[in-house]
């Protein structure tokens, strides 16, 4: 069974995010049967305005705002797995990513149609302690909220992989050392790779798995509830 990982490089230019992604989905292509695609957050993609007009049943159009996310919701849909990467921006995720994370609701109200993905996340600043960490975390309650499940990094115990870099292609020379681990160091690509191996395998294991369970027979979702309670509006 095939299984499809989408990279989502979120930044405005082809910088460090991008050269994580891809770097990440490389590592995911190893895994046998898996294929891998990217994206990029360039160009326009508005921000939602809370318009309230997400359709309630898989529509053509997802959202009345025509921009980017046209593309993207159904590479969103198709995919297994998405590994999305952030350049930190102000402490946490840039404006683009957030953007596209609430441009998400409608995919909710169609019957929550991101549930069961596996999802890897991965930042960069220009600081090393510039906001990595909560920008990691901003993407993994994105994940828990649409029903993605979140892997992080077992190696070097990380929630997600984190970039050191300013100008783009800077980050290429960062790394820490780990007194832990055999090679005593983590680069940025160690943690890129061992985040697209973890999305890619998991993702695998959780597409066979649910052919033996099927847990919309025990788990219902907003809009399930939505229909028990005879289409009252909520979230
Ligand atoms: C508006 C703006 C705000 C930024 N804020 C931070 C920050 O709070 N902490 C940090 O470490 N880096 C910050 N940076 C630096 C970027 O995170 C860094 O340049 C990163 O490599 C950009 O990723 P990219 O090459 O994928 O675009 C900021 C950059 C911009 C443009």
């Amino acid at each position: 069974m095939k299984v499809k990982i989408l990279g989502i490089s979120g930044s405005p230019r082809k910088g460090n995010t991008e050269m994580m992604v891809v770097e990440s989905l490389k590592a995911a292509a190893e895994i046998p049967d898996v294929e891998t695609d990217l994206v990029d957050l360039r160009g326009k993609l508005s921000p939602c305005i809370d318009c309230d007009r997400c359709p309630v049943d898989p529509p053509s159009q997802y959202c009345a705002i025509r921009d980017k996310m046209d593309t993207i919701y159904p590479k969103l849909i198709e995919a297994d797995g998405i590994i999305l990467g952030a350049p930190v921006y102000f402490g946490s995720v840039n404006a683009q990513v957030k953007a596209m994370m609430d441009r998400c609701r409608p995919l909710g109200r169609c019957g929550h149609l991101l549930k069961y993905k596996v999802g890897g996340a991965i930042t960069v600043g220009a600081c090393r302690n510039g906001g990595q960490e909560k920008a990691l975390g901003t993407i993994v309650d994105y994940y828990i909220l649409t029903g993605i499940l979140p892997v992080g990094l077992l190696r070097v115990l990380q929630v997600g992989a984190m970039g050191l870099g300013w100008r783009a292609g800077m980050i290429k020379d960062d790394e820490w050392k780990a007194e832990f681990l055999p090679e005593g160091k983590v680069t940025w690509v160690d943690q890129c790779r061992e985040i697209g191996r973890t999305v890619a395998v998991m993702s695998r294991v959780v597409k066979e798995g649910m052919r033996i369970v099927d847990p919309n027979r025990f788990i219902t979702g907003w809009k399930l509830e939505r229909e028990k309670l005879g289409g009252s509006e909520g979230h």
